[in-house]
């Protein structure tokens, strides 16, 4: 573990502190340094991973391995931020021992706890990966993993019925031990309720300003994904659009012969260049 890293009790112990945590996604080495660079508490391998990078239309395609392969590159970085690796669709749905099995495939990757989609439904499965020693962070409100069942990409919690169930579903997380919960696309008074209701840190992403803390996918913040753009993302960079640019501009140098220059090239000495029948540009060394 890299010194001064974040850990699963720190985070929980957070709460109260008057500084919300810092999530951001990142799903390889390149993305883990950049986020550990810029101080995050949080490293979230989420399994956003299969519509921001492997072009899936939703998140229910990306499985156990994938996700472990994620986890294990963003690990390789060892970024003192929490690595908390995303538990795809269908790998805590089926049983409890293949729930904990597929938690330890994430651990053994390099993730330091795991996070699930779902409220009291899912509590038999948070208290046995607790009870195999790996934090559990849960996410309720839009569980993206629900799309079918909910009807899409949709504000959850707007009824006051509807409500009060996440309240409840955040409560029966923590008693189950999750160590931090996620509240995903509700309205912020709901956040509110349910960050009041719980004693473990809540993580909003399109949740509002009462959360403990805030989560945002790296591609969104970054802007490099720039196709789509939900109400509570906010852009701090371009980098698409940077990234075309420089691209473009490779592409231009490359036709039009002005790349490489002299200095970016090898050359051979004198001698050789003579003994290969060369003359001229050719003959500088190193
Ligand atoms: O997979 C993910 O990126 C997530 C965040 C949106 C919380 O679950």
């Amino acid at each position: 573990m890299p010194t001064n890293a974040m850990t699963a009790p720190a985070v929980r112990a957070s709460k109260g502190s008057g500084t919300p945590l810092v999530m951001v996604t990142a799903y390889d080495a390149p993305g883990a340094r950049i986020a550990d660079e810029a101080g995050v508490d949080i490293i979230l391998v989420g399994d956003s991973l299969a519509m921001v990078v492997l072009g899936y239309e939703d998140t229910l395609q990306v499985t156990i391995d994938d996700m472990a392969h994620h986890v294990a590159a963003v690990a390789r970085a060892k970024p003192r931020p929490l690595v908390v690796g995303d538990m795809p669709w269908m790998s805590y749905h089926v049983s409890v021992e293949d729930t904990v099995r597929n938690a330890a495939k994430l651990m053994r990757a390099g993730a330091q706890a795991v996070k699930l989609e779902g409220g009291r439904k899912r509590v038999d499965m948070v208290k046995a990966i607790v009870d195999g020693e790996m934090p559990v962070m849960g996410h309720v409100g839009l569980t993206p993993q629900s799309i079918h069942a909910l009807g899409g990409f949709k504000v959850q919690g707007k009824q006051a019925a509807a409500a009060a169930a996440l309240v409840d579903d955040a409560v029966a997380l923590e008693e189950a031990g999750c160590f931090a919960i996620v509240l995903e696309a509700v309205p912020d008074g709901v956040a509110r309720a349910v960050t009041e209701a719980v004693s473990v840190p809540t993580i909003g992403i399109g949740a509002g300003a009462w959360c403990d803390g805030q989560v945002l996918v790296y591609h969104d913040v970054l802007g490099i994904e720039d196709r789509i753009s939900p109400k509570f993302v906010r852009r701090y960079a371009n980098v698409k659009a940077d990234s075309v640019a420089a691209l473009a501009a490779y592409a231009s140098d490359v036709r039009t012969r002005r790349f490489p220059s002299d200095e970016e090239s090898y050359h051979l000495n004198g001698e050789v260049a003579e003994a290969l029948g060369l003359y001229g540009a050719v003959t500088k060394t190193a």
